[in-house]
């Protein structure tokens, strides 16, 4: 099977149990951080959106205009059930074709490193492309350099992850500038 059909099968499979696992993870300081960059009312684009909580929940109840895409049906089906004032889109972020200069924001938490890591640099290019020139982008990396297949939930997931430089670097290289970084 292909890596992405993996990860796919594998969300599908976990979509019930996800919101079990993902309380472990706080970015809520980084995201309060992220959207005061943003103007009222901004479209902002969560891409790998998964369930919808807690990211694309945050930002309907901060009154922006949310699209989530991710890969997995699973996945988005909750989404859509947890956050029903979003719209969520059936989508590999390998293959995004809204227009460009359409987002004020743009979040990708806990998914890029999903795909093979030869990927990233085109992908955070095809996300500054859908960015308003004055978009602002947050992104949420595993720091730790990883590449195979491991069980996750009871699954087998597949993980593609840079060490942090070179994250760095395929972001600079996209065309942004960095404001903020934690770890
Ligand atoms: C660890 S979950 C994170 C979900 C959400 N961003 C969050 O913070 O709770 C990773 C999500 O990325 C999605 N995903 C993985 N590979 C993808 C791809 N190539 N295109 C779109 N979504 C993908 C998965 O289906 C899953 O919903």
């Amino acid at each position: 099977m292909d890596k992405e059909n993996l990860v796919k099968e594998g969300y599908d499979k976990i979509s019930e149990n996800f919101l079990s696992f993902r309380h472990q993870f706080d970015n809520s300081q980084e995201l309060e951080k992220f959207v005061e960059y943003l103007p009222e009312n901004g479209k902002v684009l969560d891409v790998g959106c998964g369930v919808g909580i807690p990211v694309a929940r945050f930002f309907v109840q901060n009154d922006f205009d949310l699209t989530g895409i991710d890969i997995s049906e699973g996945m988005l089906t909750k989404a859509r059930e947890n956050v029903p004032k979003a719209q969520f889109f059936l989508y590999n972020m390998s293959e995004l074709d809204f227009l460009d200069n359409y987002f004020d924001g743009l979040v990708s938490i806990y998914a890029l490193f999903h795909v093979p890591k030869k990927k990233h640099g085109e992908i955070i290019k095809n996300f500054h492309r859908m960015l308003k020139k004055d978009g602002y982008m947050m992104l949420v990396f595993n720091p730790r350099e990883n590449e195979g297949v491991d069980d996750f939930l009871g699954t087998d997931m597949y993980w593609s992850c840079n060490k942090p430089e070179i994250s760095r670097k395929l972001v600079l290289d996209a065309g942004f500038e960095i404001i903020f970084e934690s770890f």
